[in-house]
């Protein structure tokens, strides 16, 4: 590392920063992107030769410098405005001014854009694989306890009785949405830039399809001002995440409140204890879950409002849009982690919920639809069993009600049988059986779905992590015939 000490060969010592020299630099955000600039630098150095830009030992040069600064690793690169211009000077500073040819037809703008997508590929990924891990979670208790009851709410009020498989299957759904958001952002962030150059292309007979091969995206982001000036793939990756976050929070929340009923109870794993009160087990790690979501929104407002009115093309505040992202990748995908394994390894309390199920006249409405399907009109169901709800919820009070309101008894309309089996919880369950109800077969077909799209997802997934292995081994390969 003899030689790392010469200044930032952008810089220079015209603009060596001065008083800003700190403000300007994104070195300490620039880690996250180190290896997608040796490897776009690679790929740029390749293409460079194939296309007679610079000769081959030249390239030669310039990759062997690249080996070497990447087993330096991020910690031993000379000082620089950002990692772009560290691993340019780090270059130039092993193999001299052939160094300095790496830089030829592009720019940093182009540069960084590339870099960015580059490395966002890899945290989709990530989330995406999060997003699963979830999914397989809650499908599993779901089916461990596709038929225990459960009180529904609407309101935080006892609504109607559902049961635990139905509930938890009703977040499974919610975020293979956020899957499919994410898989649908990849296919935007999967376009290269490189090749723009500062924003207005470049002279150079550069091949940019083919920068993007060796990159592994799926072809280029054309126009050479908006791919270097847009930002707007990262806001729709961070969108879905403060979605993500917005969901799993009520997840959370739920999870809060059922353990607080006395519903579930959080394994010690994912609870917290109080300093002073020593009999305390707090569900600490839920509301941090629910807290991301702050976070995530934190990051959509602050990436938002950080590029809102930037003029064409490349401005210096999108240095700053990038870290909002990075920050909401690492909260979200910690937090849905964490969902994952605390809905995993929580105990739901089948006689607490039974109990609870039948709470507060919850099966009220499926006496109103049985009186409804013998011909009573809901509306005048709804306003007897209403009625009844002011005295009671046992047959006795439907009775008086059904006299008062539907001028006979209740035994006129249907059988008595019929009504208690609609005031028991576990019959209202299951005599909700339409498409997607809580109804045994129906959270059976429901837990079906949710295993095939995981599954379905899951191979995506792994076609989308091959493509991105094979594109490094060929990159490997491509850049060792230059050795
Ligand atoms: N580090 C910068 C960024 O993250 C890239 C540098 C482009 N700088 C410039 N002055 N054009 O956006």
């Amino acid at each position: 590392m003899a030689s790392e000490e010469s200044s930032d060969v952008v810089r220079r010592d015209r603009f060596s920063g001065g008083p800003a020299r700190g403000f300007l630099s994104s070195m300490a955000d620039d880690e996250r992107i180190f290896a997608a600039d040796l490897a776009t630098d690679r790929a740029h150095v390749v293409m460079l030769a194939e296309q007679g830009i610079v000769d081959d030992e030249e390239a030669t040069a310039i990759l062997s410098a690249l080996d070497e600064v990447e087993q330096a690793g991020f910690d031993a690169l000379p000082d620089g405005e950002d990692v772009h211009a560290a691993i340019e000077t780090a270059v130039i500073n092993r193999v001299g001014d052939v160094g300095g040819k790496m830089h030829t037809a592009r720019s940093r703008n182009d540069e960084v854009a590339t870099c960015i997508r580059y490395r966002l590929r890899e945290d989709v990924l990530d989330m995406v694989e999060a997003t699963l891990g979830l999914r397989k979670s809650l499908t599993e208790v779901a089916e461990t306890h596709a038929e225990t009851v459960m009180p529904g709410y609407t309101h935080l009020q006892p609504a109607q009785p559902t049961t635990v498989g139905h509930y938890l299957l009703s977040y499974e759904q919610a975020v293979a949405r956020d899957t499919a958001r994410l898989f649908d952002a990849y296919g935007r962030v999967n376009r290269s830039p490189l090749g723009s150059a500062a924003f207005a292309g470049t002279p150079f007979d550069v091949d940019r399809e083919r920068t993007a091969e060796l990159l592994g995206f799926d072809g280029v982001a054309a126009n050479s001002m908006d791919a270097v000036s847009s930002r707007d793939f990262l806001v729709e990756v961070v969108a879905a995440l403060a979605n993500l976050a917005t969901t799993v929070s009520g997840l959370a929340e739920d999870l809060v409140v059922f353990s607080n009923k006395g519903l579930v109870e959080l394994s010690d794993d994912y609870s917290s204890t109080s300093s002073i009160m020593p009999q305390k087990k707090n569900p600490d790690t839920l509301e941090l879950v629910r807290a991301t979501a702050g976070d995530a929104a934190a990051g959509l407002n602050g990436l938002l409002t950080t590029l809102k009115g930037l003029p064409r093309a490349y401005n210096r505040d999108l240095q700053n849009a990038t870290p909002h992202a990075w920050e909401t990748v690492d909260a979200v995908s910690e937090a849905v982690a964490v969902a994952a394994g605390a809905a995993a390894t929580a105990t739901w309390d089948e006689d607490a919920l039974a109990e609870a199920a039948g709470e507060g006249f919850s099966t009220a409405t499926g006496v109103a639809d049985l009186l409804a399907m013998v011909g009573v009109p809901f509306r005048k169901a709804h306003e007897m069993v209403a009625s009844a709800a002011e005295t009671g919820s046992d047959y006795a009070a439907l009775d008086a009600a059904a006299e008062e309101i539907l001028d006979d008894s209740l035994s006129a309309y249907v059988e008595r049988e019929a009504v208690e089996a609609a005031l028991d919880p576990a019959e209202s369950v299951a005599s909700r059986d339409s498409t997607g109800g809580p109804a045994p077969e129906a959270v059976a077909a429901g837990l079906t779905e949710a295993k095939e799209t995981v599954a379905a997802d899951e191979t995506t997934l792994a076609d989308a992590r091959g493509a991105l292995a094979e594109t490094a081994d060929r990159l490997d390969e491509e850049v060792s015939r230059y050795a």
